[in-house]
């Protein structure tokens, strides 16, 4: 194998690692300890979306394991596509990409959440019953769309490490 399919390699394994991982980390522990706290939970999410930047990490690790995962399929595996081992690994690919596309969403969802929230703490009355009810509707969101991300990584990395041996 070439120097460079190597390093792909290393990138794609790596990145994947800390995506999946961080995935159920966010909806085993860290989200599940967010809603305990209540208003205190916002205060955690802030110090770790903010000053430990928790969402260009994860960004970081979905973008270098699709875009290194897409380089050695298109390497290693364009031509022989409709192979088992071609085509486990082409629809794990399009599985993952499906989660990258969720994750994007939680970005978005996990920004209104800290909008509304900073709107909430500034007014210095407590939130109206509209306020409330939008809080809920996004936690909720942000609920599903974790759960998802972490389900279909995994199913991506289990067809993946598959493929090789179909
Ligand atoms: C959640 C997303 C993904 C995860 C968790 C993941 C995980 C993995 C893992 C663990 C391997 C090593 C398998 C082994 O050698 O036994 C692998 C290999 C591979 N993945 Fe992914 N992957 C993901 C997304 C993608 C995407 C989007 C593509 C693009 C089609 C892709 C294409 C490949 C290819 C072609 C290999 C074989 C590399 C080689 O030639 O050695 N992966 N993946």
């Amino acid at each position: 194998m070439d120097i460079f399919s190597v390093i792909l390699r290393i990138l794609h394994i790596f990145g994947a690692v800390a995506w999946v991982g961080g995935a159920w980390m966010m909806f085993l522990f860290i989200e599940p300890t967010v809603h305990a706290l209540g208003p205190d939970g916002g205060k955690f999410m802030n110090y770790m979306a903010t000053a430990r930047r928790y969402p260009l990490y994860i960004s970081a690790a979905a973008v270098i394991t699709l875009l290194a995962g897409i380089l050695l399929f298109g390497m290693h595996w364009r031509a022989a596509w409709n192979s088992p081992g071609g085509l486990t690994f082409l629809i794990g690919g399009i599985i993952g990409i499906i989660a990258g596309a969720l994750g994007g969403m939680i970005g978005a969802t996990s920004g209104s959440m800290m909008k509304l929230g900073g709107k909430i703490a500034q007014q210095g009355k407590p939130p109206s019953a509209e306020q409330q009810t939008a809080m809920r509707a996004l936690q909720s969101r942000l609920h599903s769309l974790t759960l998802w991300t972490a389900l279909m990584t995994t199913v991506a990395l289990l067809l993946m490490v598959i493929a090789p041996h179909v």
